[in-house]
Parts: C-alpha cells; sequence; structure tokens
C-alpha cells in the first residue's frame, strides 16, 4: 500500500489486504473483503444480523447500540440499495448519519480522495461507509484514516463488495437452513467484472458451500476463475440443473472495455433466465440478483417477480447485515448481547 499516494489503484489489493481487517484481539475493524476472513466471523456477522432482523420487524424500529457516534456515508459511485439501507441502518441503531453528495462537494473541483477524507476526518466522525470506482479504494482508506475509524467497503470498482454478500448468505441461510455443505449455488452473468460475485464465491467457499458454478460466456468468465474453487460452465442449461440457489448478475457494461459480447439480445437469448429455463433447478430452488436488475437483459420478469424470487427479501436483509457490521466494527457487539433494560 503507498500510503502517500493520492488515488487507488488494483495493485493496493496485495494478498494481505484482509489483514488490516482484524484488530489485535481478532475482531472485526474494518470490513472490506470476505476474502480471508474464518467462517467463524462470516457466522458471527449472520448471527448478529438475526438479532437486528427482529428489530426491523419491530413498530419501533430503534436500538440505542450507535448512539453518540457520527457515521459518514461517501458515495463516489451511484447506488440505490446500498446507500439507503446503509443509511437506514445507522439510523436504526441511533447514529447520526452524514451523506456526502460527491457530485456537489470538492471532490468535484480537483480534491484529492486523501484531502476529502481528512477534511471530513476533522469533523470526528468514527466510520466511513465508502463506494468508489476504483479496486482497492476502501483499502486505501482503511490505511488512510486516523486508528479510531472504521471503514467499510460498500464496492470498489471490480473487487469487492462484501456487505452485498454477506446480505446473499444471510437469505440462502433464511431460505435454505444453516448447511451451506447441502447446497448446490449457481452464479450466472457477467462474473469478469462481478465485485458481488467475487465477494460471494469467497463466503461460499468459506461457508463450506457443497458446490459453487459460474456460467458465462467465455468473455465474461476471468481465466483464473477455478483457482478461487469454482466450477465453469459456458451452457446454461449444464450450469443451472440441480441447483438450489441461482444467483443472477447484470451485465456491468460501465466496466466492459471494447465489445465483449455481440448484443444484449444475444446475451439473453443464451443466458436469460426464464420460467422455462429454470425448470432444471431444483424445484424449490431460489433467485437471487443483487440489482438493479435489467428485465429482458439478464432476467424475465416473470422470474424476477416470481414465487422463487427472493430479490426483494436481499433488500430488506441488507438492513439488519448493515447493521450487524456497523456495530461489529464499532465494537458494540457485546452491548448488542446484553439485555435491552442492561443497556
Ligand atoms: N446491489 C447494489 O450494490 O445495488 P446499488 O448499486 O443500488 O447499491
Amino acid at each position: 500500500m503507498a500510503n502517500k499516494a493520492s488515488k487507488p489503484t488494483d495493485a493496493l489489493i496485495g494478498h494481505d489486504a484482509w489483514n488490516i481487517q482484524l484488530d489485535k484481539n481478532g475482531n472485526l475493524k474494518h470490513f472490506l473483503t470476505t476474502e480471508g476472513l474464518g467462517s467463524d466471523m462470516l457466522t458471527r456477522i449472520l448471527d448478529t444480523a438475526e438479532s437486528f432482523a427482529n428489530v426491523n420487524e419491530k413498530s419501533v424500529k430503534k436500538v440505542p447500540l450507535l448512539r453518540g457516534k457520527t457515521i459518514v456515508n461517501l458515495f463516489f459511485e451511484a447506488s440505490t440499495r446500498t446507500r439507503t439501507t446503509f443509511e437506514l441502518a445507522a439510523k436504526r441503531l441511533s447514529a447520526d448519519v452524514l451523506n456526502i453528495n460527491i457530485s456537489t462537494s470538492a471532490t468535484s473541483k480537483g480534491e484529492t480522495l486523501l484531502d476529502t477524507l481528512k477534511n471530513i476526518q476533522a469533523m470526528h466522525c468514527d466510520m466511513f461507509v465508502v463506494r468508489h470506482s476504483d479496486s482497492g479504494a476502501a483499502h486505501f482508506i482503511a490505511n488512510n484514516v486516523a486508528p479510531d475509524i472504521s471503514v467499510i467497503n460498500a464496492g470498489d470498482g471490480s473487487h469487492a463488495h462484501p456487505t452485498q454478500a454477506m446480505l446473499d448468505m444471510f437469505t440462502i441461510r433464511r431460505r435454505k437452513g444453516h448447511d451451506f455443505g447441502a447446497l448446490r449455488v449457481a452464479i450466472v452473468g457477467d462474473v469478469m467484472h462481478s465485485r458481488v460475485a467475487r465477494s460471494q464465491i469467497h463466503a461460499l467457499n468459506t461457508l463450506n458451500t457443497g458446490e459453487v458454478r459460474v456460467i458465462a460466456p467465455r468473455t465474461l468468465i476471468p481465466v483464473d476463475i477455478e483457482d478461487m474453487g469454482v466450477n465453469v460452465f459456458y451452457d446454461l442449461q449444464n450450469g443451472i440443473a440441480d441447483a438450489d440457489v441461482v444467483i443472477m448478475l447484470r451485465l456491468q457494461k460501465e466496466r466492459m472495455q471494447g465489445a465483449m459480447l455481440p448484443s444484449e439480445q444475444e446475451f439473453y437469448h443464451l443466458y436469460g433466465m426464464t420460467e422455462e429455463r429454470l425448470q432444471v433447478a431444483r424445484p424449490d430452488a431460489i433467485v437471487m440478483h443483487p440489482g438493479p436488475i435489467n428485465r429482458g437483459v439478464e432476467i424475465d420478469s416473470s422470474v424476477a417477480d416470481g414465487p422463487r424470487s427472493v430479490i426483494l427479501d436481499q433488500v430488506s436483509y441488507g438492513i439488519a447485515v448493515r447493521m450487524a457490521v456497523m456495530t461489529m466494527t464499532l465494537g458494540r457487539e457485546k452491548e448488542n448481547r446484553e439485555p435491552e433494560d442492561a443497556r
């Protein structure tokens, strides 16, 4: 990590990058990637989220765990689900939330990421939630903030989107039970450019999923993907056969350089998920998508809105999972376990 640099790059994500996520006691300090975290830690996140799912179902959806804490949402890239559920999660934990609009901030006048960061840090905040188009941006920020500030990666380039992956694991666990070893999970679409797929694959393998498959045209599969412990399929029907969970990915056109596909219509013709194609998956298979969905490109409306779709559950569970990660990184996990009247 080049601490003195002012702009993150892919080179910033070294093999030991995940080490900075844990403090000296092995607790979560930052949440930057699912890679390198053990199954104990991922299960702790899921179990903590379970307790917050109950809060979200109450008429008063608020607990005082992060009262007095200030959380800054720093989104350099567009977002609907992630930004709003992080904001809701922080508010339900009673934190103060600051949403920095980058398009109207001094960044648009040429201020570097590091200078933006230092100025906001001078306002005595406790956490940065960061989305950035550069892979490595969240690591860069975690390596440059004051020691008492936590950083959560809300999606960096094509590298990682760890809270999305954990809300996906939470959704799978709620629908399919705790035994990931019994599951076959098929991830379909633009794996090449997907930070979500990378974070999901790390999490699924750490949780000992029975089989993880990726299905896409050759142009959208990274050459070394098998090293991540997945089986590769180029044919959709073979790939989703007997799957318990089918995860559809968006075509990330904003990250494609050059023509990687003949057309969206051709992609839909070969890889778009329809009711008819889904018949080869297990009868109780669920269909997931991190959003935003492109109807008629990667998924047909009859599937997206159909009985097997859990797409909107994923969004709802995102609040509980983000509440869990915020509580854990700010060192309030123990207080969450105490009875409410003892706080
Ligand atoms: N899944 C996801 O990251 O969606 P947004 O881009 O809307 O945050």
